[in-house]
């Protein structure tokens, strides 16, 4: 493929809409009234745990599975009914599915000779996929011949040299080791920026979802719970399993009460009372939930912070991690997690050790389940 290829390629980035998607298995809802709009040239993600129908969306998309509610749009155009081969959406699975009796050439010009291309442009335009995952000197190899990352390229470069207009990825990574895993995804983006492909990615791994995607849509039990770019997600999550899903968070139960004609939030346990946002209340039985490098260990005697509120408590447990050590400090009888940065010969905290922690108030957030 070349310049022009991709322009034209990016030119015809379609837009993915998804409305109102029920879909069950027997009598098990897997989908609950599903919505997402997913912009043209958008690197997307589904992201959720096990089981919350990530993949049964995804094979929706691509026409595999068929809703019993709501529609499906490529392009402003409804694809519900429409057969897979039909839907210009290409689909990487999991487990790859290369023909293992074909060599790397022949698995990559299989679709296109299926759509009845003319040789030459067959062989054209395999190469030219081959060259843009980088595998144009093993084309005649066959899969078990290559490594894992290798035969991931190979089902990239066999699902884009049909040119679809939406590029869906299940788990694509999740067959190959930490440090390749790191690898692959940045030439994934490189892919899919050169291409500029409207594509899906489904993972687990929220680490993954966060360094690739513009933005994504977190899943559970078959309901979108937050759509938006990694940073949002980390920074307001809307619930709280959205907030212990993406990284590390202290989830503190507690009630409102009246203190001093301030109202605030007593964490549960005897562990004190911190301030709550002057605007708006938290919903009924929201939990305190705060990140552990939004909080700060500082001696029991040192002056207030602006800005800061504080608790007393002490060192329970403390990991050094290299970059960061993070302490687990006793508030009463609620624990909670800090990180503090470490710098060269700075000495651990010792367990039993009375501390202030001071948290910063802006950075509290109220949410329920
Ligand atoms: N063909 C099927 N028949 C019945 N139930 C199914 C079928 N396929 C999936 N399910 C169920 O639907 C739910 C969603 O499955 P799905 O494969 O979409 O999950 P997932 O989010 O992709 O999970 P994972 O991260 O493990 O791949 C699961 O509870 C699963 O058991
Ligand atoms: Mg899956």
């Amino acid at each position: 493929m070349n310049v022009h290829a991709h322009a034209a390629q990016r030119a015809q980035a379609a837009g993915i809409s998804i409305q109102g998607i029920d879909l069950s298995y027997g009598a098990t809802r897997v989908l609950k009234s599903v919505d997402l709009e997913i912009e043209p040239g958008e690197f997307f993600a589904f992201l959720g745990p096990s089981g919350c129908g990530k993949t049964t969306l995804l094979r929706l998309i691509a026409g595999f599975n068929v809703a019993q509610a709501g529609k499906v749009l490529v392009g402003g155009r409804d694809v519900s009914t429409l057969p897979p081969w039909k839907r210009d959406v290409g689909m990487v699975f999991q487990s790859y599915a290369l023909w293992p009796h074909m060599s790397v050439r022949r698995n990559v010009a299989f679709g296109l000779e299926e759509r009845g291309v003319r040789r030459a442009e067959v062989e054209r335009r395999v190469e030219a996929a081959l060259e843009l995952v980088g595998l144009g000197h093993l084309a005649d190899r066959k899969p078990s011949q290559l490594s894992g990352g290798q035969q991931q390229r190979v089902a990239l470069a066999r699902t884009v040299v049909v040119e679809p207009k939406v590029l869906l990825l299940d788990e694509p990574l999740s067959n190959l080791d930490a440090k390749l895993r790191v690898q692959m995804r940045r030439e994934l983006l490189d892919l899919q920026r050169k291409l500029g492909l409207t594509t899906i990615f489904v993972t687990h791994d929220q680490e993954e979802a966060n360094t690739i995607c513009d933005r994504i849509a977190v899943l559970n039990e078959g309901v979108v719970q937050q759509v938006g770019t990694p940073m949002e997600l980390y920074d307001r999550p809307v619930n709280l399993f959205v907030a212990g899903f993406l990284g590390t968070a202290n989830i503190l139960p507690g009630e409102l009460k009246s203190s001093g004609g301030e109202r605030v939030f007593a964490i549960a346990g005897g562990g004190g009372e911190v301030p709550l946002p002057r605007r708006e209340l938290p919903p009924m039985g929201a939990k305190l939930m705060f990140r552990p490098q939004n909080a700060a260990i500082v001696p029991a005697s040192a002056p207030a912070t602006a800005g800061r509120t504080r608790l007393m408590g002490r060192v329970s447990h403390c990991e050094f991690l290299g970059g960061t050590v993070r302490y687990v400090v006793k508030i009463g009888a609620a624990e909670m997690l800090i990180d503090v940065a470490h710098q060269a010969g700075e000495p651990l905290l010792d367990h039993g050790r009375d501390v202030a922690v001071d948290l910063a108030v802006d950075k509290l957030c109220y949410l329920a389940s």
